[in-house]
């Protein structure tokens, strides 16, 4: 082609784990067994009242239009009532938008809030397609290194240590993809303060939200109107090719995000808006406990069998579907040992590069969103290729 593209792409990195699922696809095909634990998207259908809601808007004929650019307002209005069920907060429904999923979202707040050249402070490892979509808008990410102590997030004292004149904000995630672990209740709430000190924006993913297994869930809404959360319907409610999450922001962006909505896609799905209206009812939500409880049965059984085996694990994980293990015992190249670990037992891990730049390469993240038979056969796999290099 004789046109060149965009420059930011140049900062934009691949994926490494699609390139472990690329290899592990080839083996399949080859009639080789893999145990997938490179995975971010559960393994469970969505609940059967959301197919019933889906089928029904099909019937019906409702999902067959365009709907408001904020969303369906029963939506609005039913999670506006989750938030006052299950976190006690009031979050109006005016403050809630429907987006498609959370990476909608946080295109959204990142075209309302990243200038050219503005930084954006994440820590160190986190999420890459997040801040991704900040290189998007000419922004600048700036990874803060983050280790055990700081349960890998960001603290108050790194926002204070790391601000420049050109930092505009936080990105943060809690529980964190790729380590499991959350911010504290103090910790989140000192990181905020300490951002708003500063007259910046805190934006918190609570993609994993309900996924916590240690503590009674709470939301960085209860922390003041100015945080503006990111939310999904992809992982508690397993809905992940549906692509519909949401997004709180404060009453004053709502002008700014309604015409950024409609202009960049319209509306959210109109099919996965009237499917996730049953989310919320009892028999949804009941189900939606048993599989956290399912996922904590896994990570109870995961964590002790992986550092049985040598890995170092941290900070355990109380959230989401990850470990972050530590596999410097052996090699200080975790990209290398995942393929070899592919290679030799069919287990697929994700190498902690796709994460983060300093201390990454001595880890790798291991998804537990596949049933316990597997997860017992993948140890039981690690065991035996762990001890024939030993
Ligand atoms: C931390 C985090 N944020 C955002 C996303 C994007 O999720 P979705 O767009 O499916 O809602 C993911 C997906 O894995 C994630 O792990």
């Amino acid at each position: 082609m004789n046109f060149s593209l965009a420059q930011r792409l140049q900062q934009i990195a691949p994926f490494h784990v699609m390139e472990v699922i690329k290899r592990a696809g080839e083996m399949e095909q080859a009639g080789r067994s893999v145990i997938y634990m490179c995975i971010g998207e559960p393994d469970f259908p969505p609940a059967q009242p959301v197919l019933d809601a889906a089928q029904r808007a099909l019937a019906d004929g409702a999902a067959m239009r365009y709907t408001a650019a904020l969303g369906l307002q029963p939506l609005r209005d039913a999670i506006s009532a989750h938030y006052r069920d299950a976190f006690g907060v009031d979050v109006p429904a005016a403050r809630i938008v429907i987006t498609a999923g959370a990476s909608g979202a946080l295109l959204l707040a990142c075209a309302a809030l990243v200038e050219r050249d503005a930084e954006v402070l994440m820590p160190d490892p986190s999420y890459p397609c997040n801040r991704h979509f900040i290189t998007a808008f000419n922004g600048r990410p700036v990874l803060i290194p983050s280790g055990p102590a700081d349960r890998f997030q960001l603290s108050a004292a790194m926002v204070a240590a790391n601000w420049r004149e050109q930092t505009r904000g936080v990105l943060l995630a809690s529980p964190s993809n790729p380590t499991g672990t959350s911010m504290t209740r103090d910790q989140l709430a000192q990181t905020i303060s300490a951002v708003r000190e500063r007259g910046g924006f805190s934006v918190v993913d609570e993609i994993y939200q309900g996924l916590t297994y240690d503590h009674q869930p709470f939301t960085a809404l209860a922390l003041g109107e100015d945080v503006i959360v990111i939310n999904s319907f992809s992982k508690y409610f397993n809905m992940t090719g549906w692509r519909l999450g949401w997004l709180v922001i404060p009453p004053a962006l709502l002008p700014a995000i309604e015409k950024l909505a409609q202009n960049f896609y319209i509306c959210p799905s109109s099919m996965a808006q009237h499917a996730a209206l049953g989310c919320f009812t009892p028999q949804a939500l009941e189900i939606a406990e048993q599989r956290r409880q399912e996922m904590r049965r896994r990570r109870d059984y995961l964590v002790p069998a992986l550092q049985g085996l040598g890995f170092d694990i941290p900070v355990p994980p109380d959230g989401a579907f990850y470990v972050y293990a530590d596999c410097s015992r052996w090699t200080d190249d975790a990209a290398g040992f995942c393929r070899d670990v592919l290679e030799h037992s069919g287990v697929a891990l994700t190498p902690g590069v796709d994460f983060g730049e300093v201390g990454a390469h001595r880890f790798i993240r291991v998804s537990y969103a596949t049933s316990m038979a597997k997860l017992e056969e993948a140890i039981s796999r690690l065991a035996a290729y762990l001890a024939r290099g030993a």
